[in-house]
């Protein structure tokens, strides 16, 4: 059902140092910062060959990451995203088998402009898991 790996998102306490690591030390491309006020969240995307990582950066009251962060004070990897065909289809399915979809279970525009979708980490391996119809 699965298919490419559309992401890896990091969530950041410093988005100019980890940019700045992205750019210089590991010789990536690195987008400008984005504000995503709907998300809590500011967006830095950087382009791979065969993927992208998107660096997450708290926005805002009660961002969704602001949580992550305290309990992760340096950072870390906050979700993978794979892209599905049909994300209702994958939802369905996913729900059938006892997966928890969370929030209202309903898909939100993502980062992309596409319809997305979370999955409970602890159904997943303790990863939390974004579903992007590609
Ligand atoms: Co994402």
């Amino acid at each position: 059902m699965i298919g490419r790996l559309n992401h890896v998102a990091i969530a950041v306490p410093d988005l100019e140092a980890a940019c700045k690591t992205y750019r210089e030390t590991l010789g990536a491309t690195v987008s400008e910062p984005m504000d995503q006020p709907d998300h809590g969240v500011t967006v830095v995307f950087i382009e791979l060959p065969n993927t992208k990582i998107e660096l997450l950066h708290p926005l805002g009251e009660g961002s969704p990451i602001a949580g992550f962060l305290d309990k992760n004070p340096s950072g870390g990897m906050h979700h993978v995203c794979y892209e599905v065909d049909d994300i209702i289809a994958a939802r369905d399915r996913l729900k059938e088998q006892g997966a928890r979809v969370l929030g209202d279970g309903e898909p939100k525009t993502g980062a992309h402009g596409k319809p997305v979708l979370f999955l409970h980490p602890k159904d997943f391996c303790g990863t939390l898991v974004e579903l992007e119809q590609a």
